[in-house]
Order: C-alpha cells, then sequence, then structure tokens
C-alpha cells in the first residue's frame, strides 16, 4: 500500500493494483501550487462529505481518469446528474470492488454540496484488500461508533485522521481515536491549511506517544509505503 499525501485532506492510495483518490482539494490550496492535479491518477474518487475544501478537484480529477465516484447516496447521485460514472453508498454498508472492500462508516460532521444541496450525511471509509487495511475517517470529531471499526473490518495497519482541531477533532482526540480504532499509525491530515486549523506539530506528534502510537506528518506530495 502506497499513500501519498497532497495536502489538506487529499490523499491518494494504492492498494491491490488500483488509485484511490480521497477528498481532492488541490487546485485552490496555495500550498500544493507544486502538484500537478492533472497527473494524478485514480480509479476511484472516494469523497467523504460535500464541503467545498473535500469536493473541488473531485470532478476533474474523475474526467481526467475515468474514475468512478464513490460517496453518500445523495453527493454520488449529485455527481452522477452531472453524468459521472458514480457508486452510492450509506452507512454501515460495505462493498466487494476489483480491488478490495469498501465500508462506509460513521463521521460526525455536516455536509452540504457547492451549490447548496443537501449531501446526505458525512461519512468515513474502511477499505481493506490483498491483505491490507486502512480507515479514511473523513472530517470528524470522536465518537462512540469508532470502536465498531475493529469489531467489524479487519485489523487497521493505518488511519488517515483528521487532527487541525476547530472543524474536526483534534490531535488529543485523535490519539484517542487511535486507541478506539485499535491502530498503531496514523498519518494526520485537515491541519494548517488555514489558520484556523494551525497546530503545534511537536505537541500532535507527543500526544501520540503518550498513548504508544506514532503520528505521520507527510510533507506535502511525499508517499509513505506500508
Ligand atoms: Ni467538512
Ligand atoms: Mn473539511
Amino acid at each position: 500500500m502506497k499513500i501519498t499525501f497532497f495536502g489538506h485532506a487529499s490523499v491518494q492510495v494504492q492498494i491491490n493494483g488500483a488509485y484511490l483518490v480521497f477528498d481532492p482539494f488541490i487546485t485552490p490550496n496555495e500550498k500544493a501550487a507544486h502538484i500537478d492535479v492533472d497527473a494524478i491518477k485514480a480509479d476511484y474518487v472516494l469523497l467523504s462529505h460535500g464541503h467545498a475544501d473535500h469536493v473541488a478537484d473531485v470532478e476533474r480529477i474523475a474526467k481526467n481518469n475515468s474514475a468512478t465516484i464513490v460517496s453518500s447516496f445523495e453527493a454520488a447521485t449529485w455527481f452522477g446528474n452531472k453524468g459521472y460514472p458514480n457508486h452510492p453508498m450509506n452507512h454501515g454498508g460495505k462493498k466487494q470492488f476489483v480491488f478490495g472492500t469498501v465500508k462506509f462508516v460513521h463521521a460526525t460532521h455536516s455536509s452540504v454540496l457547492p451549490d447548496g444541496t443537501y449531501g446526505g450525511n458525512p461519512g468515513g471509509f474502511v477499505v481493506w484488500g490483498a491483505g491490507q487495511c486502512f480507515y479514511f475517517a473523513g472530517d470528524t470529531g470522536l465518537m462512540m461508533d469508532m470502536k465498531l471499526i475493529p469489531l467489524t473490518c479487519p485489523k487497521l495497519d493505518v488511519a488517515i485522521l483528521p487532527i487541525g482541531d476547530n472543524f474536526t477533532m483534534g490531535y488529543e482526540d485523535a490519539a484517542l481515536a487511535a486507541e478506539f480504532i485499535g491502530c498503531n499509525t496514523v498519518i494526520g491530515i485537515h491541519y494548517d491549511t488555514f489558520d484556523m486549523i494551525k497546530i503545534d506539530h511537536d505537541a500532535a506528534k507527543k500526544a501520540f506517544e503518550q498513548r504508544g502510537k506514532k503520528l505521520i506528518l507527510p510533507a506535502l506530495g511525499q508517499t509513505i509505503e506500508l
């Protein structure tokens, strides 16, 4: 499994021969000016919810790659009405794709699409295939429902969690989330993009260390192999 960080909550995961792109917000992000959005490969674009800082480059990447958009029923249908191939899901449901299994899990947040259309409830994804498993939490606060993940999914190799506070959980709660989901390695996202979500990197890493967990804060454009 290879995970590439494109800034904010945007990541690409290569798993079992497939390219999955999550929540692409690249062209509006000044910090990601060195990323060529048109060079990003995607077989699937997975969207956690409809907020602009997650949706921005969904259509461009989907169009470039003829990718299928996977999201809540409401958000997937919104893209479907624009002519994009899509796969709608709802909470607690899982689906077998060619590369592996995707489970759409709870997130506690809100969701509206850029034109004001209701986006359905926001979610996260647990994905497993070829003996590996990861969790992309989307925008969420800490919640007890995270404890269901280790009870219902394979053991997580890595979790991609928001840590920037204000709009999502902060790093202290994310470190506790790592305990709830039984995962020792976390990649932090959704921080530092805007002033409101600027964090102290050393304090964030320490919060995870205190719980025996490892927090990785990849450089923008960096690929991590697990
Ligand atoms: Ni959001
Ligand atoms: Mn967000």
